[in-house]
């Protein structure tokens, strides 16, 4: 592919996402969230494409990916008023069959269309599948990491600025009381990514990102976390108990052997 086509991709993506303004300000705000989030995805990917020296053609398939790995977003919004894949459906699928039924890539070559589903359809998955062609795993791994940096963005300014603007679309609509469930504390203490499936409470969901650090893939997206001090800005917004003490510890003592560990990946 070339740069002609990367550019043709984002302005038929603005258009696209363009056709879901709405007047009604509550649909609004979440569909500028998921477009300022696509397109932060795009900056994050290439940040880290280049940190790891990817050449040039990896490098635009990577943005494309990172443009189009949302797009069901839009659909699932205006169709079901939620982000919430449980209640709705998998927006990773959605996103699929909006790319496939407008043929947006047919541009590029066949494997390349490949890479692009695949790494779409692995972006949202619990783990990338061991048998993936090793291209379509680095790209979804690129996709992932992309993706977990920029929702780290998005939930800590929201965790403290949250008193002043609330979102419920940005909670799951899950309940704000002190508890948070312990099978998502012992996730961490065993470097276990959590299951969505066991959110009970709004701290679980903060766990559960917090957890999403035993799923990063690169060397560099372990230095992005600590120099913007993720894992402490999460952990402001948690109750203080000894439990989160403990975890906050494991998380800083996990995030400090990835940097220091001796890597190829860049
Ligand atoms: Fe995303």
């Amino acid at each position: 592919m070339i740069d002609v086509d990367t550019a043709f991709f984002h302005s038929w993506f603005r258009n696209y996402v363009k056709s879901f303004y709405t007047e009604d300000p509550k649909i609004q705000q979440n569909i500028r969230l998921k477009e300022e989030h696509t397109l932060r995805v795009c900056t994050e990917i290439l940040q880290l494409g280049k940190a790891l020296n990817l050449n040039k053609n990896a490098l635009r398939l990577a943005e494309t990916i990172a443009l189009f790995h949302d797009i069901g977003r839009f659909e699932q919004f205006k169709t079901y008023g939620t982000f919430d894949d449980r209640v709705s459906e998998n927006h990773a699928t959605l996103g699929l069959k909006v790319l496939k039924a407008t043929a947006i890539l047919s541009r590029l070559t066949k494997t390349e269309q490949t890479i692009v589903y695949k790494a779409i359809e692995y972006h949202n998955v619990r783990k990338v599948p061991d048998n993936a062609d090793k291209i379509i795993e680095l790209h979804s791994k690129l996709i992932r990491d992309a993706d977990k940096l920029d929702i780290w963005y998005v939930v800590t300014n929201y965790y403290s600025e949250r008193y002043r603007h609330r979102n419920p679309a940005l909670e799951l609509e899950l309940p704000d009381t002190p508890e948070y469930s312990l099978c998502f504390i012992n996730d961490i203490l065993n470097n276990r990514v959590s299951n969505s499936h066991d959110l009970k409470t709004f701290n679980d969901m903060k766990l559960l990102q917090l957890g999403w650090l035993f799923d990063i893939n690169f060397a560099p997206t372990f230095r992005y976390i600590q120099q913007r001090r993720i894992i402490e800005k999460i952990i402001t917004a948690l109750p203080d108990t000894d439990d989160i003490q403990k975890i906050r510890n494991h998380l800083k003592e996990y995030l400090e052997k990835r940097i220091s560990a001796r890597s190829n990946e860049g």
